[in-house]
């Protein structure tokens, strides 16, 4: 056979190559590795951000997180093993007053809930994903330490009836949940006169004797569209109305007078209602467990970060407890919190029953008249919405 020969003519041009980023040393860490990169012209950390993926894929490794930029170089750390395999062992711990513990992030540091520098936490996902595990992760963390606990349970009370023993108030249906909203926003009040009194922002202020300051005050919700949901629209209206103006102002001005509130919900929709997207603004703390719609993965994590909405949507049913966080560094992390059995957190409820100070004693006696109270003015919620918090002390 002869050989065959193809005469072929190509037109060869110039083509855009990526080029390779220059490198820094490789350190090792106890999870795997950092390294630094430097830009090219043009690139930003966001570049980076959008290829994390590809590059844990390059690289063999479970996951890259850029940790930190500086002008022209980021910071990619490799972490080689997924830490949160590793929660299994651990134990729920109480890390100073409103902080605790819950569990591992991704990058092997603490999955910490700290109320004192992000007061309000949403928390959302389908069912059985592991809201209800945090809460008690928290409840147990928080039962030593000397705060309030109060208990928003609207599933008729399963949820947080075990832990009756350490909460100082439990409403179990909506008209009640009024009523103690009702207490709460007087409850302020009250604080906002003391503070005034002393001329202070908030109730962490050192020119406040510690003898007068009051006792700190943590609000657990669960099912929060049970607040919102009406059967009979007629007859529901002014209850459902009353319950997102009071929790609104509890969410606006609690930082300042130590209340701060931890809601779980499976869906978080502007279609609750008009109050859900002023309080969810409120809730600058986020856990987003597995969930069955972007919708709500959007609704809880989409307004601070889009690829964080991205990651969610990727948590296995399988692993119940797995979360994307976004807490006080306002980056989003892969948590998952320690496996805490109901058993767990009532018997921490028991064990420091008698820390729980009276709903009258924090109502300041007789209950205050809700009626009287529910209201507060836009001028007082302007002066004491954005307390300044530099004086508190650590
Ligand atoms: N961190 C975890 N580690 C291991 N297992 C967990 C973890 N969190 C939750 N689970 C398991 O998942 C189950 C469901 O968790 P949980 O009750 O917290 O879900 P939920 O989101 O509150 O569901 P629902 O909306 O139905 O109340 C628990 O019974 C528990 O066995
Ligand atoms: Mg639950």
């Amino acid at each position: 056979m002869h050989g065959l020969m193809v005469k072929q003519r190509r037109k060869l041009h110039r083509v855009q190559v990526e080029k390779a980023p220059r490198l820094g040393l490789i350190r090792p860490t106890p999870l795997g590795f950092q390294v630094t990169a430097y830009l090219h012209d043009g690139q930003t950390p966001e570049d980076y951000e959008d290829v994390l993926d590809k590059l844990a894929h390059a690289w063999r490794v479970h996951c890259v997180r850029l940790v930190s930029w500086k002008p022209g170089r980021v910071t990619l750390a490799a972490t080689l093993v997924d830490p949160l395999d590793t929660v299994a062992g651990l134990e729920v711990t109480a890390d100073g007053l409103l902080r605790v513990r819950a569990g591992l992030l991704d990058n092997g540091n603490a999955y910490v809930i700290d109320f004192r520098t992000v007061p309000h936490w949403l928390n959302v996902g389908a069912t059985q994903s592991g809201k209800s595990n945090l809460a008690n992760a928290l409840i147990k963390g928080l039962a030593p330490q000397p705060v309030a606990l109060v208990g928003f349970d609207l599933k008729g009370g399963v949820e947080f009836t075990p832990y009756r023993a350490r909460l100082s108030a439990l409403a179990t249906e909506r008209s009640e949940c009024a009523a103690l909203l009702g207490d709460l926003v007087g409850i302020i009040k009250a604080r906002m006169a003391l503070c005034r009194q002393y001329r202070v922002k908030n109730i962490w202020h050192p020119r406040l004797p510690d003898a007068i300051r009051p006792i700190p005050i943590v609000v657990f919700v669960d099912e929060m569209a049970e607040l919102f949901l009406m059967a009979d629209p007629d007859n529901e209206k002014e209850e459902v109305a009353a319950v997102a103006t009071r929790l609104l102002r509890v969410a606006q001005l609690g930082r300042a007078f130590g209340i701060y509130l931890f809601v779980c919900g499976q869906r978080v929709g502007s279609d609750l209602g008009k109050g859900v997207t002023a309080l969810r603004a409120q809730l600058t703390g986020r856990v987003c467990h597995m969930v069955n719609d972007d919708e709500t993965a959007k609704m809880c994590l989409g307004d601070m970060d889009r690829r964080a909405v991205a990651a969610a949507r990727q948590i296995s049913p399988d692993r119940p407890g797995t979360a994307v966080v976004i807490g006080s560094d306002s980056r989003w992390h892969h948590a998952r919190s320690v496996h805490v059995l109901e058993e767990e957190a009532e018997a921490a409820a028991e064990r420091y029953a008698e820390l729980t100070p009276s709903w009258a004693l924090l109502t300041g006696g007789p209950a205050i008249n809700v009626n009287d109270t529910a209201e507060l003015d836009e001028q007082a919620v302007d002066e004491f919405a954005n307390p300044d918090m530099d004086e508190v002390p650590v």
